[in-house]
Parts: structure tokens; sequence; C-alpha cells
């Protein structure tokens, strides 16, 4: 079958198709139907099905006699460390903390928040949650305690798990004292926290509160996998909306396992037993997806990376992971290429590691500009493919099914859609526009399985961000158009979210922490062009009257509040003062506008505009910061 056919398959007999990959799963009571749409536009997949996820993650392939076989490596440069972790030494280690964790209360549906840096806790803390079907929320490390405190008011969670510490290049990331801040500051209260203590730094438990990693596993009953409803949510994920309060991503059970399946051969072209790397982060989707579930549903082996893609120690570590490793797959963001291009632009690292195991790169996670794929293609030696997704929708929406049938390249797209996405540009009016025009990009109801079926219980937020705009449709927030072939391209959001090293961050967040500061009266947060990491927010701060301070040092506070408040992970540290914003008659912030001027791109006088001089002092501000640059 060619794969224009299968993805015809998919969009006119979902049932047929979805029914047809549900093989690839162990089911407790297997589907006999896959997609129910009696709550249209909410759809969701597999519901009267039972599975557990960790069942299929290690337990089958343990009982298929692949326990032997690793199901983890653990490349720690930052801790000099390495280790390996088989299936069947995954399993028990996993089944002993889940029983800890039940014999503490923690059952189905009940929440944990995990929050802890790259190493194999972290993975173990998730499978152990899935396991007892208890719904895991993992918070990135580099956001700030009130980050964490939201998530944990939202999320309500029984227990935490957390991590003494983590390690960035150069300093210790103090978990502990964050993790309390953050407790301090949410109304909820979780039952107990469970520390896993590192040798980089012990942290002073809280008594009556805290447990230790190790000895609260001390003499407990391994757990049993606990068999889960298709729809019981595995996962909650926040991310970045258009406010402070992030939206709580649902991953619902059933579909999450048929949809991952699918692509680790069809999408990554990996086969069981052979070595898949995804150099991203647990806290993100992607680290979800396919440093934990996927490789780990194939019988795949996962790489937990601890490290940087220059500096630890130096712009060579990726291809001696890829050698020492034998790595056949890797997945990466564009921005982490973009950082080892620029300290090694004739890619001499490269030439000093064998990495010939490598048969193809993947990239995401933001759009991969053409001088990056060329680069990469030209210095490893194999296929680049660019694959466009979303925290929302957890695995991809378009790709290159290397392992189905490999489709021409084209620099600058991320190739065709998915199975069971029915891809669509829409101009404002809903209405698809022709080949080649831009518009906003849609997903014509319903998604595929294993895409987000609500937000946590925030189903009316759902509707209103997700499926208002385009009614029979999933506005995605993107825009751009598809060619004469099918090709998608990706061009810029269409809200105020902006895309900083990989990472998904709201300025609506940032505006909020700086709006709180005690001499600003108004602010704007844009997004400003940045070589290494594709963008870098900026704030534009009007002070209040009468404020008389040196308008740099409120600038200065802003910077630190939103590292204090958001975390180092916003990347904020471009704030200015100025007199006025620009603003449309009927009081809109003309942030696009002020986002031109900075990235030095020509732009119209909106004629809506309520006094075009102040476009000339934002010019002048930016300039005082050094955009545009060059
Ligand atoms: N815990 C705590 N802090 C963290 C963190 C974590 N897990 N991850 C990042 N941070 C901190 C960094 O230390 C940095 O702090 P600083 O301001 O004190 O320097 C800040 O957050 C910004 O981090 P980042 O944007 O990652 O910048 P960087 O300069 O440290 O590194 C790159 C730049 C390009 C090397 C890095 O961003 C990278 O590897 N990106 C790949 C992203 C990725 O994998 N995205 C996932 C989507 S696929
Ligand atoms: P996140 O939810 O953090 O994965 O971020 C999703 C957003 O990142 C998408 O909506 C896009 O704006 C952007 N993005 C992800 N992958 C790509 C890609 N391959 N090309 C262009 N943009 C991308």
């Amino acid at each position: 079958m060619r794969y224009a056919d299968l993805h015809r398959w998919s969009i006119t007999d979902p049932e047929g198709f979805w029914m047809e990959q549900a093989k690839a799963i162990d089911w407790v009571t297997a589907p006999e139907r896959a997609l129910f749409d009696e709550r249209a536009p909410i759809y969701e997949w597999f519901k009267e099905a039972r599975v557990n996820t960790c069942w299929n993650a290690l337990d089958r392939h343990v009982a298929a006699g692949r326990g032997e076989q690793v199901a983890l490596i653990y490349d720690s440069p930052v801790t000099h460390t390495k280790q390996t972790i088989t299936y069947v030494e995954l399993l028990e280690r996993v089944a002993s903390l889940a029983g800890a964790l039940k014999a503490r209360g923690v059952a189905k549906g009940d929440r944990v928040v995990i929050y802890m840096p790259m190493i194999p806790q972290a993975v173990e803390a998730m499978l152990a949650c899935a396991r007892l079907g208890a719904i895991h929320s993992v918070v990135f490390g580099g956001f700030a305690a009130r980050e964490l405190a939201t998530r944990i008011d939202d999320a309500k969670p029984k227990a935490i798990l957390a991590a003494s510490c983590g390690i960035e290049p150069g300093r210790v990331v103090h978990y502990k004292p964050l993790l309390d801040a953050a407790i301090e500051q949410a109304a909820h209260k979780p039952d107990f926290c469970v520390i896993y203590q590192r040798e980089q730094e012990v942290a002073k438990l809280t008594e009556g509160r805290d447990l230790d990693w190790h000895g609260f596993q001390f003499g407990v009953e391994p757990a049993d996998c606990v068999p889960v409803e298709g729809d019981h949510p595995a996962y909650i994920l926040y991310t970045s909306g258009t406010t402070g309060q992030p939206k709580g991503v649902i991953r619902a059970t059933a579909g999450h396992l048929v949809a991952l399946a699918w692509t680790m051969k069809n999408l990554y072209g990996v086969n069981p037993g052979e070595v898949f790397w995804t150099a991203s982060d647990v806290g993100w989707v992607v680290g979800h997806s396919y440093i934990v579930y996927a490789p780990l549903l194939h019988g795949a082996t996962s790489i937990v990376f601890e490290g940087k893609p220059v500096g630890t120690p130096d712009a060579g570590t990726f291809w001696r992971v890829i050698e020492e490793h034998g790595v056949v797959s890797f997945f990466t963001a564009p921005t982490a290429f973009r950082a080892i291009k620029r300290e090694d632009p004739a890619g001499e690292f490269v030439k000093k590691y064998d990495t010939s195991s490598l048969r193809c790169l993947y990239l995401a996670g933001e759009r991969a500009d053409p001088d990056t794929v060329i680069w990469a293609q030209e210095k490893l030696k194999v296929p680049v493919v660019d694959h466009w997704w979303q925290t929302e929708t957890g695995w991809p929406i378009c790709g290159n099914p290397q392992g189905f049938e490999p489709l021409p390249v084209k620099i600058g797209s991320p190739s065709m859609p998915m199975p069971g996405y029915d891809v669509q540009v829409l101009d404002e009016g809903g209405h698809p526009v022709k080949a080649g025009s831009l518009g906003a990009i849609a997903i014509k109801l319903p998604l595929p399985p294993g895409t987000l079926p609500n937000l946590w219980n925030a189903e009316a937020r759902f509707v209103k961000s997700y499926l208002s705009t385009f009614p029979g449709y999933y506005e995605t927030g993107d825009a751009g158009y598809i060619d004469e072939d099918g090709y998608v391209y990706i061009m810029a959001r269409t809200d105020d979210v902006i895309n900083v090293a990989g990472h998904r961050l709201s300025t609506g967040a940032m505006e909020e922490v700086l709006a709180a500061h005690p001499d600003v009266g108004e602010c704007a947060v844009i997004g400003v062009a940045d070589a290494l990491k594709g963008q870098l927010p900026l704030g534009l701060l009007c002070l209040n009257k009468g404020v008389a301070r040196d308008p740099d040092d409120v600038a200065r506070e802003c910077v630190a509040l939103v590292r204090d408040r958001i975390g180092p992970v916003a990347a904020f540290k471009l704030a200015v003062a100025v007199d006025r914003l620009p603003k449309t008659r009927s009081g809109k912030i003309l942030r696009a506008t002020m986002a031109k001027i900075a990235d030095g791109e020509s732009y119209t006088i909106p004629a809506t505009i309520d006094d075009p001089a102040i476009l000339d002092e934002i010019a002048l501000a930016l300039k005082r910061l050094g955009y545009p640059q060059g």
C-alpha cells in the first residue's frame, strides 16, 4: 500500500483503520469499537476497552523474552554517569515504586505530580503511575515554584515525586526548595512527597510530609498492573495558553497506546531491540511520547540523556552518544542543531565519531529552518525529517513516514499529514483556501486517537480554545499553507504563544507577571527573532505616572520577576521602558507590528492605529536593546 492510500483509508474509514492498528496492543478487554462520537464535537476512542499502559511498556516484553534487553540507557555528561537498565530490571523497579505508592493510598484516578530532572527515576515514576492507573502530571524542571504551584492547584495531586536537585551546566538546580515553596503557595496540599536524593545535593526532608525514595519502598509488595478504561486519563500535561493559567492537556490511555505504537516503525523506522534517542526532557510532550512511552511500547531501547548539545563537554556530545550506543533514529529540536552549528560550523566534531548506525534525524518543536536542515544533512549524511506536532496532539500531525514509505523531502515543510489527521487551511470565514494560500491551519474533526479528548476540569475552555472558531474543526493555533502536492508548511502562530529554544511559552503569562510589578502600569511582551533560540521574549513597559526611578532599574527588576515567577526557561532577559504602547482605536495593543519593527521587517501602519507616532518611539526604544540586530 502507498502512503497516500493509507492516509485516505484513515480518513474515510477511521473505525476500520484504527481497529486494525489496535492489534499492536495487549488489551485486558479488547475494543469492539474504536470511535465514540455521541458527544461530538468531543470525540473519544476505544473507551469501552480495558488496558494497562505499563503492561504494554514493560511486562509484555519481559513475558515475551525481552527481559535481558536494555530498556533505558542513562547517559549523563553533567554527572559523568552512564548506566543501563534492562527491561526486567525496569519492571522490578517500577513495580516496587508502584507498590510503595499503593501502600500509601495512591490508587487509580489519583493524580501524582512528578518534578524531576532527566534521570531514570523520572521514567520509573511515570511508569509506576501508569501501573496503578494513577494520572501523572510531569512539571518541567525549568519552571519556577509559582508555575509548579499553579499546576498543583489544578491537578490536586495526592502525591508529588521529586528529586533533590537537577544539574544545569555550571549550576545545581535546587528542586527541593522550589518544591517546598510551591507547596507553600498552593492551596492544595499533597498527602505526601517522595524525594529521590541525588548525590550532588542531598535535600533536607520535611518531617511528616516527605519520604525517601528508597526508604519508602523497603519491604513493600510490588504492585500488579491495574486495568483502566480506554478513556481513562493516562496523564495531564500542562502547556502554555494565552493566559497565565496553563492548559491541562489530557491524554486518554488507549488512543495514546495505539497511536504511539503505529509511529515507531512507520514514522521513525525503528525496530524492536534497536536504540532510539530523543534528546528532549520528560517535562515536555516530546519526552513523554518519545523518551518514555513509544520506545518502550515498541520494545526498543531509549536513552535518558542529561546534558546539552553544547558545553557538556563540547559540541561533539550528540555524536558520541550516537556512536557509543548505536542510535538508529535520533530526534531533537532544531535549536539544538543551531547551537552545535554555531560552535562547530565545519562539523569537525562529527568527523571524530562513527555515526554510521544513524539512519535518520527527526526535528520538531519549532520551525526547522533550511540552513539548519541542510547543515545537518551534509554533516550526518542521513535524511533529515522535519515533523510538526503539539502538546495537544501527543504525536506528529505531519511527518515523513520513513518506515512505511519515505516521501521526497521538501525543505521547509514537515511533509504530509499522518494517519487520521485531515489537515486543512482555512480563511477567516472558515472556508478552505486554495493550494499555496496562507491561512489558519485546522484539523477536521475527529482528531485521531492519542490526541487530547479534553482539558483537565475545563471542558468549556477546551471547546472555546480549540473547537469554536471553526465549527467542525480543531484549531491548531498555527498558520501556514499546503502546496499543490499536499505538503504542509507551518509559518507562524496565530495567538500569543512564542517558541523559545523549542519551548512553547505564553507572552500573555509574562505580561501578567510584568503587570504585577508595582511601577508598571501597562506592558506588552513580543517574540523577537533570535538566531539560536528561534525567538526570544521582549518586554515593553509603560511605567506608572509619577514613578521617578531609573526606568532601567525597573526593567532589570522585571527580568528578575519573570525568572522568579515563571522560571529560567522563559529566557526573559530583554525589557525596556517606553512612554506609550501603540494601539488600535479600540484599544488593542499592536504586538505584531512591534515584533516586525524589532525584526527589521517591513510593515504597514495599521489603518486603525490610534497614533502612528508611537511606532517611532517604539523603534527608538528597541534600538536601545539592539533591535533590529545586525
Ligand atoms: N531545569 C532548570 N533550569 C533549566 C532547565 C531545567 N530542566 N532547562 C533549562 N533551564 C534553564 C537554563 O539553565 C537556562 O538558564 P540561564 O538563564 O541561567 O542560563 C534557561 O533555563 C534557558 O534555557 P535554554 O532556553 O534551554 O537555554 P540554554 O542557553 O541553556 O541552552 C540550547 C540553549 C539550544 C542548547 C537548549 O535550549 C537546547 O538544548 N534546546 C533543545 C530544546 C528541546 O529539546 N526542546 C524540546 C522540544 S523537542
Ligand atoms: P508544543 O506544544 O510545545 O509541542 O509546541 C507546539 C507548537 O510548536 C506548534 O503549535 C508549532 O507552533 C510549533 N512547532 C512544533 N513543531 C513544529 C515544526 N516541525 N514546524 C514548525 N513549528 C512547529
